[in-house]
């Protein structure tokens, strides 16, 4: 099975998880979340990298880049930016790469102007509420998703 490369986005004010609103967020930190989605990736054969920023145009540019990389997928928790920003949504179009919009707490169920998403109906699909595992479900989901014969080979295999 070919290793699949994983492109894992956080947008703003996620690099202080862990200390931030933990009501919402929870008590882990961005690095003990990247340690497990690596983890995780081990385990299914996928390679994850992972980038943070505050800017919308430093986001822009690293979904810019992954179009010209060997990226096969984003996972991307684009924090304030899903309800405001129409560049994220155009660069995450231009590039063609499948992703897989995430959040921690369930946007659906906080203020209204977190309900609307300005990227969902692109996503392959959403995954909201279940803290720092949201991430793990997505790159399970995107795994699924990227790899549905050679798991079905596997799961032959194994039988
Ligand atoms: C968030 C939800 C957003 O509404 C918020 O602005 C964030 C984090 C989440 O992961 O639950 O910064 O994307």
């Amino acid at each position: 099975m070919s290793t699949t490369h994983i492109l894992v986005l956080h947008g703003p004010n996620l690099n202080m998880l862990g200390s931030r609103e933990p009501d919402h967020y929870g008590h882990q930190t961005l690095a003990d979340i990247s340690k497990q989605m690596i983890a995780l990736g081990d385990s299914l054969n996928m390679e994850i990298s992972s980038f943070q920023s505050n800017h919308e145009g430093e986001l822009v540019d690293r979904i810019q880049q992954a179009a010209s990389g060997q990226i096969d997928g984003i996972v991307i928790n684009p924090a304030a930016y899903t309800h405001t920003s129409v560049a994220i949504r155009d660069a995450l179009l231009a590039t063609d790469i499948p992703f897989v919009e995430v959040h921690l707490s369930n946007i659906h169920g906080r203020e209204t102007f977190r309900h609307r998403s300005l990227l969902s109906d692109k996503a392959i699909g959403v995954i909201a509420g279940f803290g720092g595992t949201s991430y793990l479900l997505a790159i399970r989901g995107m795994g699924e998703f990227l790899q549905p014969l050679q798991q079905t080979d596997q799961y032959t295999t194994d039988r």
